[in-house]
């Protein structure tokens, strides 16, 4: 599959974790990721993201800032992008299982290598499920984004 991946000067340290692993699995790389150690805007990287995997042209993407949350945030603006921030094994299963969600988000100040990698393997593993009850809350999100103000009244 195709994994877009993007990241700041902060999340340079889990970059090289995420790329091998990628790599060992045989997924193939869209690198929108700074390797540069200089400070640069996570929103950017974040988007570029989000765009490829709304576009089409990554099937899910993997976002990393120091704490993983400004890149959640951004790349969450861009709609048909379900992006979580995943800081355990858990949260990444359910996140694809129950959620869809098609891009993670990792802090490299929060989590270590092992625990990235490991969290990153179960997110690419997990199909979304197709229980109803699932689908049907991620429609209910899809409403949402189409602009639908009576979903709260309901
Ligand atoms: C950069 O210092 C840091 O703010 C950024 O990587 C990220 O953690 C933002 O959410």
């Amino acid at each position: 599959m195709r994994v877009a991946l993007g990241n700041d000067h902060a999340g340079l340290p889990l970059r090289a974790v995420v790329i091998g692993l990628l790599e060992s699995l045989g997924h193939e790389l869209v690198d929108f990721g700074t390797d540069q150690g200089r400070p640069v805007d996570y929103p950017y990287f974040a988007a570029r993201v989000a765009r490829a995997v709304r576009d089409g042209e990554a099937n899910l993407g993997v976002v990393i800032c120091g704490t993983g949350i400004g890149s959640n945030i951004t790349a969450n603006k861009i709609c048909g992008v379900y992006c979580a921030l995943c800081n355990d094994v858990y949260s990444a299963r359910m996140a694809r299982s129950h959620n869809a969600a098609n891009v993670i988000a990792l802090g490299t100040r929060v989590i270590g290598p092992g625990l990235a990698e490991e969290i990153l393997q179960v997110f690419l593993a997990t199909e979304p499920s197709a229980e109803p009850r699932h689908v049907g809350r991620r429609e209910l999100i899809g409403r949402l984004e189409a602009g639908d103000e009576e979903l709260s009244r309901e």
